[in-house]
């Protein structure tokens, strides 16, 4: 049987490079982007694109009979820094969206789902070092709330109906391809920019905030494997920690520095800092590693010479 995948959010920081991803993986016609907005050159001339709301259960269900598709990506919501600013509307694109796509699955309209989860599901009184996959929780955010609660709902979906939904707790995501879409690691991405644009950047976080992150290739292809992998080996069904490496916004610098050596950072902490303070420093993803076999490759100097090669060269 053929399989066609439909990505929802297709044109933000994940969706544009799981998108040209996947095409390369099962061709340019099985794979449909849809967003509220159109997206990228190399996205929009790749392959069927559909202009589509997550929220719009009826506008799915149509994309999906029309295309015959099989599994889904959601990967549309509102992000960490964004939310605290919007926390109805975060809520229902956060939830409402998720729970589109998991009564698809319920009524056998869609095979498989994959959704991300976060960091930002941990809080205050979670352990901060090498946090556990199963430990206190107590999110404080707007964003983290909406992810811990999606967490539940697809444990729930999959315990009671049967529903095969798949899900990783991505730590910040490093990319060139697209920028970051409003969370509290995107600094780790504008600093790139700006080193290679102006040699100097002002963090809005605090030059010891640590924190995990992971670069995009790495987010990718563990977002593949989870998929592709055998359904029994899929012991979680709420969301697997994931891990690659933790760094200080001082650390990002140095790492920058061994390229640009005039490279300056100043630091301005806004109210993101406070997001911040309540996630994890470091994750602890053994039992993604032991499950289906999880490894990253990319450390931070090897993300920094990526980010600032392919930077230069776009
Ligand atoms: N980027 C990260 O560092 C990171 C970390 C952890 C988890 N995540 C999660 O991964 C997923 C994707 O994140 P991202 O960084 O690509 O986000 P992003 O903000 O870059 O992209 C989200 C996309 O969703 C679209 N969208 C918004 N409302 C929509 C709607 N109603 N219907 C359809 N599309 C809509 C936006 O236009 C945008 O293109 C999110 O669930 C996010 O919470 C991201």
């Amino acid at each position: 049987m053929q399989k066609y995948i439909l990505i929802i959010g297709a044109c933000g920081q994940i969706g544009t490079e799981l998108t040209l991803t996947l095409r390369e993986q099962y061709g340019n016609d099985k794979v449909i982007a849809s967003d509220i907005r159109e997206g990228s050159e190399s996205l929009m001339q790749s392959g069927p694109f559909e202009i589509l709301d997550a929220t719009d259960y009826d506008a799915l269900e149509e994309v999906i009979a029309y295309y015959e598709i099989s599994e889904v990506y959601l990967m549309a919501a509102m992000l960490s820094a964004t939310a605290e600013k919007f926390p109805m509307r975060a809520w229902n694109l956060n939830m409402n969206s998720l729970f589109n796509v998991l009564n698809l699955a319920k009524e056998k309209k869609i095979d498989k789902i994959f959704w991300p989860s976060s960091i930002a599901v941990f809080g205050p009184n979670t352990p901060e070092n090498q946090t556990p996959q199963s430990t206190i929780m107590e999110p404080t955010t707007v964003y983290g709330i909406s992810k811990q609660s999606g967490e539940r709902w697809c444990s729930y979906y999959h315990h009671k109906f049967g529903v095969d939904v798949r899900s990783l707790r991505y730590p910040g995501l490093i990319s060139w391809k697209t920028m970051p879409g409003g969370g509290t690691t995107d600094y780790a991405v504008e600093i790139y920019h700006k080193a290679l644009a102006e040699s100097a950047y002002t963090c809005f976080l605090k030059e010891d905030t640590s924190l995990p992150m992971m670069f995009m290739d790495d987010a990718i292809r563990a977002t593949l494997e989870l998929m592709q992998a055998d359904g029994r080996k899929i012991k979680i069904r709420s969301s697997y920690n994931l891990a690659a490496m933790s760094f200080t916004p001082s650390e990002i610098a140095k790492s920058i520095q061994e390229y640009i050596p005039n490279f300056e950072m100043s630091y301005n902490p806004d109210f993101r800092q406070a997001i911040a303070d309540t996630w994890p420093s470091s994750i602890d993803d053994s039992q993604a590693r032991k499950d289906w076999g999880w490894e990253p490759a990319f450390d931070l100097k090897k993300t920094t010479r990526e980010m600032l090669d392919n930077l230069d060269k776009s």
